[in-house]
């Protein structure tokens, strides 16, 4: 059966504006790190969640050279769904994808040389079946490649035609004043910065957002469930069918004490605000006013709708931030730190 959209998608989210930018943004944006790889991850639920997400005003999907496994599958999968069902949508969605991650073997695939670049996002596009993606981001920070060259292949992707925007992701505040400057000498303005950021990772808060608020760059948080762990999910004991189990990017170290602590504690308030505690974790992070989305994963079509139902309760009182405050702590799960720490 062909895919039809629904009539009123676009009736039941309140799109943001990213930075200084003409692009608005969904406030919840799907992300295809897990759970769309593979040969058969689109003939089931994966496939009924960029449905549903569509239906549901996500306009949003962010990709990556190497989601899978095995690496770019993400990718040929999506393009498959894009050029079948979603293929009259294509001027409603916004597709991201990255390169600065391992994909290739040899000193051309991986980090932030224009060679890697500019040939990765080649292959992306021929993988999605795509002339252009809307954003193309350097994934990661290079301290050894210089930063000239990294802003060189982004802007001239824009130039060729072959992205809109440019991004950069887990930079430093430092780092995003420096490459924000090379981009604009360059023609081409850094639209958005994607850094982690949750309840339990909060990073961003010593500098980074309100460099990027200075700068009127937009900001997508990745991970704003810290992977599944904010939810009730690891209280009891590791679920069969969990990242955690997957064996993939969660480890069951980041189950300690201190953190189901938290977990219980967060839980708590999520309930006297009629939320669940994913809800909860993603109204608080888009309760900063240049917050332009937040950016999760879904195993499921149930996962997608609960997260989608944060919008129903944004506000948040001084006192519940107060109270909140006392259990969102770090848990040292900031995997990806190390490209930050420049
Ligand atoms: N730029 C970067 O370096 C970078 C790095 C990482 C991610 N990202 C992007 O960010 C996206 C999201 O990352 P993420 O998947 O780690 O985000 P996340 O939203 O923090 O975690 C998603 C996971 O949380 C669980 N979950 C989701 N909804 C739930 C619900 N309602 N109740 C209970 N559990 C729920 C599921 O875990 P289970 O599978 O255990 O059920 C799901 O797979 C990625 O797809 C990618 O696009 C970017």
């Amino acid at each position: 059966m062909t895919y039809k959209a629904q009539s009123k998608r676009y009736t039941k989210l309140i799109y943001r504006r990213c930075g200084n930018s003409g692009l608005l943004l969904p406030p919840i944006t799907l992300g295809l790190w897990h759970n769309f790889g593979g040969k058969n991850s689109m003939l089931n639920e994966s496939k009924k969640i960029l449905f549903r997400a569509f239906d549901r005003g996500i306009t949003h999907f962010d990709l990556a050279n190497n989601y899978g496994p095995p690496y770019g599958s993400a990718e040929s999968n999506f393009g498959k769904v894009l050029n079948k069902d979603l293929k009259k949508y294509r001027d409603e969605l916004i597709i991201s994808t990255k390169a600065g991650y391992d994909m290739w073997p040899g000193p051309y695939g991986e980090w932030g040389s224009k060679k890697y670049l500019l040939a990765s996002l080649d292959q992306s596009l021929k993988r999605m079946k795509v002339d252009y993606v809307d954003i193309f981001y350097s994934h990661r920070f290079d301290p050894l490649t210089p930063l000239e060259e990294t802003a060189d292949a982004l802007a001239q992707s824009v130039k060729l035609g072959k992205a809109l925007y440019v991004g950069i992701s887990s930079y430093s505040s430092k780092q995003t004043l420096k490459m924000n400057k090379l981009l604009k000498q360059r023609g081409v303005p850094c639209l958005i910065h994607q850094p982690s950021y949750s309840m339990i990772n909060r990073w961003i808060e010593k500098d980074l957002i309100k460099t990027l608020k200075k700068l009127g760059i937009g900001c997508i948080a990745f991970s704003p469930l810290a992977q599944g762990m904010l939810s009730g999910k690891y209280l009891k004991s590791i679920p069969k069918i969990s990242r955690i189990s997957d064996n993939s990017s969660l480890d069951k170290k980041m189950i300690t004490e201190s953190y189901l602590t938290k977990i219980k504690q967060l839980t708590k308030i999520a309930k006297k605000r009629n939320q669940s505690l994913p809800q909860m974790a993603l109204s608080w992070v888009l309760r900063h006013k240049n917050m332009t989305s937040a950016l999760i994963g879904a195993r499921t079509v149930d996962q997608l709708d609960e997260c989608l139902d944060s919008q129903n309760n944004l506000i948040f009182s001084s006192n519940e931030l107060k109270e909140i405050d006392k259990f969102a702590k770090e848990e040292n799960i900031n995997l990806w730190s190390k490209s930050s720490k420049d």
